[in-house]
Parts: structure tokens; C-alpha cells; sequence
């Protein structure tokens, strides 16, 4: 069997998304996933980005052991220093550098020769080899690349020490037939290619991300680089859990191609990340969007109750999303709420579980049904919490609505100083009187840039999941936040976004007295 190293790039090229900040608690949580999906290779920031970033790279280096390890660096040392900084603690650091070598990125963005690009490549490599056993190098917008230069670059960096070599298409621009090929000519024309890995990277803007990296794969790429629910810059990187599916599900044309990606991990990894970065899955998304598996005409439908296989080539099983939804209810006690979240992979202290088991209560009291996903929704709240130290909170949220007024809303906060604030402030709608109340009691401006509610799961007492997106002491951040109801989570995730630039403000200066 040839094995495909699955990297996951959802904490460094996903969290380049547009509105995505991930604190570092919850970038150790997704990281947890990834090892318990059992990627290969987490690629978890770029340390040099900012002491916020290190320390997250730093503490999932120390905390992750069944996955290796990585970090982004361009080609400058001191940003080679940062990852060693970050890195060092891990099992087998590993460093991934980069320099761009179109004609187009060289003139205009580096400014410099291809020769001097060449040389700057080589001393960088050299200069991480003294610290780091792995190295990988990226030829930044390799595709739209000189493939003779290319090639030349390509010898000189594995001369230099690099054992994996990523060619990316960095602005999507490549079609399936092409990208193969040029995994093909490096095969082809790079005389010392042979002890190395490729490693094929690409962006969606046209659309062609998979079919790319497949196109990759069948010409010699043993490393896919990506990210769970193709999450990333513009478009987007290739979808991972789209891939190890694909190579999976056509055994028959893939033959002897793996991954060792454990599939019915994706379903709970892609519900993470699209909580935690407030990124919504498309509906039709394939592999993890809700509509993956619903057959709506009927002809379908009788054919799937004929015979499954008329209409479904994967199974909902296959991903992990269970069809035996009903799990809880009022009456169930401790042990059962402790077992289940056992079983479905959180790792809670007792005190922490003891949080949950209480929420779990409240909700059941309102809820008829608890389903796997309030449970999930409640622990996955409790898990992140443990870290958390929220500056805003919430305490109480009231709204007056007459159709024929602007309706009115009393808010009552605690503020970071500990003291109980009310005020209240009217609005167009109910969320926009909560929002001005909240301004108010915060006491600088606040904009809101998008607001989203969605239901978890089904029925009229569905919980309810806001994500809010603004700007706020000009940074542009995302909260969320959930409750059983539409307003109270809303005022949640508007204070959960704001309490994200108070946090990242108190370890900027924490580090600054470091
Ligand atoms: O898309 C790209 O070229 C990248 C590199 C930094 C590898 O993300
Ligand atoms: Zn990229």
C-alpha cells in the first residue's frame, strides 16, 4: 500500500480566513481533534506572527503526541528562530519554510533576482537544518512558477537539507491535467528528487482544490496539505476530509493509495472547527454539509429504501455522524450523562463535568429530547470554559416588543472590574436594542459586521447557536455563543467577541513582562 500523509493546515492557512481568531484554548482543542482523526502532520500557526501565536504553537508542540508538529517561517531567520522558540519541545520538530518563486511574486513582492531568490532559499534551509531534524520547503505559487527554474530551486533546496518539498498552487489557478503534470516534469527533471517527499497544496478559487490534489496524488505527491471543511484564505484550502474520502470510497481506481485518517472521526472534527472558527458548512458541502445524506425527490428515496447503494455511495456511519440521535432526557442520571460524554471523547475534570451535568439539567427541564448534538454543544462549552477567562458577563437580558414601537432591552453585565452594570437601550429590532445596550455598558464603539442565528438540531426547543461578527478597538473579531434562546444567545457572542480583544490585549502585556 503507498500511504498519503495527510497535513492539516486548518490552524495556519484555515485561520487565515477572513474574521477567524481563534484563541489559544480552543486552537489546542481543535488539535486534540486532529490527533484523535489521526492526521499525519498539524501545521499550527506561524510563531513569528505574534507572542500569541508562538504560545499557541508552543503549547500544542507540548501537548500533542501522536501527530507531529509543525510551524510556518518565510525565509528570514529571526522567523526561524520564533518556530525553534515554539517548537522545540515537540516530538520531532519539524519546520516549514517558504519562499515565493513565480515571476510575478519575485518582481513585485520580494523584489529580488531569481538568483538571489535561489541563494536566500539555500541559506535559510542550511540555517534551520542546524536546528530543526525536518525540514519542509514551499515554493510559494509554484504552479504559475518557470518549470525550469522551478526545477533548479527544487535541487537546490533539497541539497541544502529539505526532505519534503510543497508545490503549491497558492491562487487556485491550476486545472487537474496540469497540476499533475507538473508533479510529473519535477519527478522528471529534478535529479536528486528521489529521497524526497512531495507535497501538493492547494487553494479553491476555481473551484478545482480536489480535483487538483487528486491529480497530485496520481502523479507522485505523498503528502496533501489542506484543511477540515476547506476552510481558508479566499476560497478556501482543499477540504482534507473530502480527499481521505475520495481515495477511500474509489479503492477501485485509487488502488493501493491510503491514508491512515480515521473517517469516522471527521464528522465530529468539521462540527469543531465550523463551531469554533463561527465558519457555517454549506448545506451541500460534500462529505460533511447537513444535505450530504438526505435524498429529498421522491424516486430517491424509494430507491435508497430498495436498496441503499441506488443513491448512496458513502454512508452517514462512515463519517461518524450517528443516526441514533436520541440519546438523553430528564430522567437520566449523572453516571449515564458522565458515560456519554465518555463515549463521545470529551475529557472533562470533575468539576468541569459536574458544570456540565448542571446545563444538562437546566436544558433537559425545557427540552423534551436531548440529542447528541446539545450534548455536544453543552460539553464542548464546558471544555473551553476551563481556560476561559471572560472580562464581560452576562448575567441577565430582558426585551420589551410591541409591533407598533421600537422595542426596548435591559441588559445586566458584569464588567472586567467585577461590578454589576444595568442599562438599558431601545432599538429597530430586539438584537439591535441588546447590541446598543450592551455598546453602552462596554462604553466604546462597537460594530457589528454580521450576525447569524442557526438552530442545533431539530424541533421548535432547538437551541440556538449566534455567531457575531465586529469590530471593535479596530480589530475585526467573531464571537459565538449558544442558549435555548434566540436573544440570550446573541447577547452571549456579542460579549464573547468583545471579551476575545480584551483577552488578546491582556496577554500581549503579560508578555511584555516576560
Ligand atoms: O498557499 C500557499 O502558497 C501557502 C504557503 C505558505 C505554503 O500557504
Ligand atoms: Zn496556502
Amino acid at each position: 500500500m503507498r500511504k498519503i500523509d495527510i497535513y492539516d493546515t486548518t490552524l495556519r492557512d484555515g485561520e487565515q480566513s477572513p474574521g477567524v481568531n481563534l484563541n489559544s484554548v480552543e486552537k489546542l482543542e481543535i488539535a486534540k481533534q486532529l490527533e484523535r482523526l489521526r492526521v499525519d502532520i498539524i501545521e499550527a500557526g506561524f510563531p513569528a506572527a505574534s507572542p500569541g501565536d508562538l504560545d499557541a504553537v508552543k503549547q500544542i508542540a507540548s501537548t500533542i503526541k501522536n501527530s507531529t508538529v509543525t510551524g510556518l517561517a518565510r525565509s528570514v531567520r529571526s522567523d526561524i528562530d520564533a518556530a525553534w522558540e515554539a517548537l522545540r519541545v515537540a516530538e520531532c520538530p519539524r519546520l516549514h519554510v517558504f519562499i515565493a518563486t513565480s515571476p510575478i511574486h519575485m518582481t513585485y513582492k520580494l523584489k529580488q533576482t531569481p538568483e538571489q531568490v535561489v541563494a536566500t532559499a539555500v541559506d535559510t534551509i542550511q540555517y534551520a537544518r542546524k536546528f530543526f531534524p525536518v525540514v519542509q520547503w514551499s515554493a510559494e505559487d509554484a504552479f504559475r512558477s518557470d518549470r525550469a527554474f522551478l526545477a533548479h530551486i527544487v535541487e537546490q533546496a533539497i541539497h541544502a537539507g529539505a526532505t519534503i518539498i510543497n508545490i503549491p498552487d497558492t491562487v487556485g489557478y491550476a486545472t487537474p491535467a496540469e497540476y499533475g503534470a507538473l508533479f510529473k516534469f519535477l519527478k522528471e527533471n529534478v535529479p536528486n528528487i528521489d529521497g524526497v517527499k512531495l507535497s501538493a497544496h492547494c487553494h479553491n478559487d476555481l473551484g478545482m482544490a480536489t480535483a487538483n490534489t487528486l491529480a497530485a496524488i496520481e502523479n507522485g505527491a505523498d503528502q496533501v496539505e489542506g484543511t477540515i471543511n476547506g476552510i481558508g484564505e479566499r476560497a478556501g484550502n482543499v477540504a482534507l476530509e473530502e480527499i481521505a474520502v475520495a481515495l477511500y470510497t474509489r479503492q477501485d481506481f485509487y488502488k493501493n493509495i491510503k491514508t491512515d485518517l480515521k473517517l469516522n472521526e471527521i464528522k465530529r472534527t468539521s462540527q469543531l472547527v465550523s463551531t469554533l472558527t463561527g465558519m457555517h458548512i454549506q448545506a451541500n458541502k460534500a462529505v460533511v454539509g447537513k444535505n450530504a445524506f438526505a435524498h429529498e425527490s421522491g424516486i430517491h428515496q424509494d430507491g435508497v429504501l430498495k436498496e441503499p447503494t441506488t443513491y448512496e455511495i458513502i454512508t452517514p456511519e462512515l463519517i461518524g455522524e450517528t443516526s441514533n440521535n436520541l440519546v438523553m432526557g430528564k430522567h437520566s442520571g449523572r453516571h449515564a450523562f458522565q458515560d456519554r460524554a465518555k463515549i463521545m471523547g470529551f475529557e472533562l475534570d470533575q468539576e468541569a463535568l459536574n458544570n456540565a451535568f448542571k446545563e444538562f439539567k437546566k436544558l433537559a427541564d425545557r427540552k423534551k429530547e436531548i440529542t447528541n448534538e446539545d450534548l455536544w454543544t453543552i460539553l464542548t462549552n464546558e471544555q473551553l470554559k476551563e481556560s476561559d477567562t471572560s472580562v464581560f458577563e452576562l448575567e441577565g437580558v430582558g426585551v420589551y416588543y410591541e409591533s407598533s414601537k421600537d422595542p426596548s432591552a435591559t441588559v445586566i453585565v458584569k464588567n472586567p472590574d467585577g461590578e454589576m452594570v444595568e442599562m438599558t437601550t431601545s432599538g429597530a429590532g430586539s438584537v439591535e436594542a441588546i447590541f446598543n445596550a450592551l455598546e453602552n455598558v462596554i462604553g466604546e464603539e462597537v460594530h457589528v459586521l454580521d450576525y447569524r442565528v442557526t438552530s442545533i438540531g431539530k424541533g421548535r426547543d432547538a437551541l440556538a447557536e449566534s455567531i457575531v461578527n465586529l469590530s471593535y478597538r479596530g480589530e475585526e473579531l467573531t464571537g459565538r455563543d449558544s442558549a435555548q434562546d434566540v436573544l440570550e444567545s446573541s447577547a452571549k457572542a456579542y460579549l464573547n467577541a468583545v471579551n476575545r480583544s480584551l483577552l488578546s490585549t491582556h496577554i500581549k502585556e503579560l508578555m511584555k513582562t516576560v
